[in-house]
């Protein structure tokens, strides 16, 4: 498979993902709302329409003669905010109503506006780096089957938005000089995301079970995977273009490492 139809792979990998319901067994309420405030936000950061990464994913696929990632790039958004649709159902039942507007939130999309497509996916594997410990972490630390539910499907979910995430890196790298150098900087964003996060979140996450040091480790573990899950497509790509067009590696959905240190 072509590698300019990586894109058409995980627009496929999204129709399906989306075509499967959630599987909650009940509709429970939660013993305590302690973990409210923090799910709030989380929630929120899920509804993003997303329409400047849409943009610059159109322009870009269309410049790099993937045609495909604009559609996938659609449907991966369509997948977050599934993700808020579920969460804003569960918070409402519990009686809480949804934010609007949160500082952290309103800062990560003024970061990532006018960044282009190669610095906004970088600052976008971050997020969804944290997301992974998050909903790991309220999911040990609540007591209503519902809500597991809901975030064993985010995770599995968001395991494939990590992969999806660092096939993109490896075709922003590929144009790249120095990626070096943009893994060092994105290090350095996830250490400064991981402190914003801790700020606001360590409640619901030491409920879960994360110190500040095993939560930052994990994030940097996940990082480093999809980093070198990146570099790997971009190794197989140029091996295949040396050898044979026609062998050339697409970025597949389900293929490479699975990220789940936790
Ligand atoms: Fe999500
Ligand atoms: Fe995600």
């Amino acid at each position: 498979m072509d590698k300019h139809f990586a894109g058409l792979l995980w627009r496929d990998h999204f129709r399906q993902s989306l075509a499967e319901p959630l599987q909650a067994p009940v509709r429970d309420r939660w013993s305590d709302n302690a973990l409210a405030g923090s799910l709030r936000q989380f929630q929120l950061g899920e509804c993003s329409e997303g329409r400047h990464l849409l943009e610059y994913a159109r322009c870009f696929g269309a410049r790099t003669g993937d045609a495909w990632l604009g559609e996938a790039m659609a449907l991966f958004i369509q997948e977050e905010n599934r993700h808020a649709h579920w969460l804003g159902e569960f918070l409402k039942a519990q009686g809480e109503p949804l934010l609007r507007k949160h500082w952290m939130d309103g800062l990560f999309r003024w970061i990532r506006k006018p960044m282009g497509f190669g610095l906004m996916v970088s600052v976008l594997v971050c997020a969804e780096i944290v997301a992974v410990p998050y909903y790991n972490a309220i999911r040990r630390g609540t007591d209503s089957l519902w809500l597991q539910a809901i975030c064993e499907r985010l995770l599995r979910d968001e395991a494939c938005h990590l992969r999806f995430q660092a096939a993109n890196l490896a075709r922003v790298w590929r144009g790249c000089r120095l990626p070096g150098i943009l893994r060092l900087l994105q290090a350095l964003f996830m250490g400064a995301t991981c402190a914003a996060v801790w700020w606001e979140h360590s409640k619901a996450l030491s409920r879960g079970g994360y110190s500040f040091v095993h939560f930052v480790s994990i994030c940097l573990g996940l990082l480093d995977d999809v980093q070198c899950e990146a570099a790997g497509f971009l190794a197989r790509d140029a091996a295949a273009t040396n050898s044979s067009p026609a062998a050339s590696v697409a970025h597949v959905p389900g293929s490479g490492t699975s990220a789940n240190p936790l």
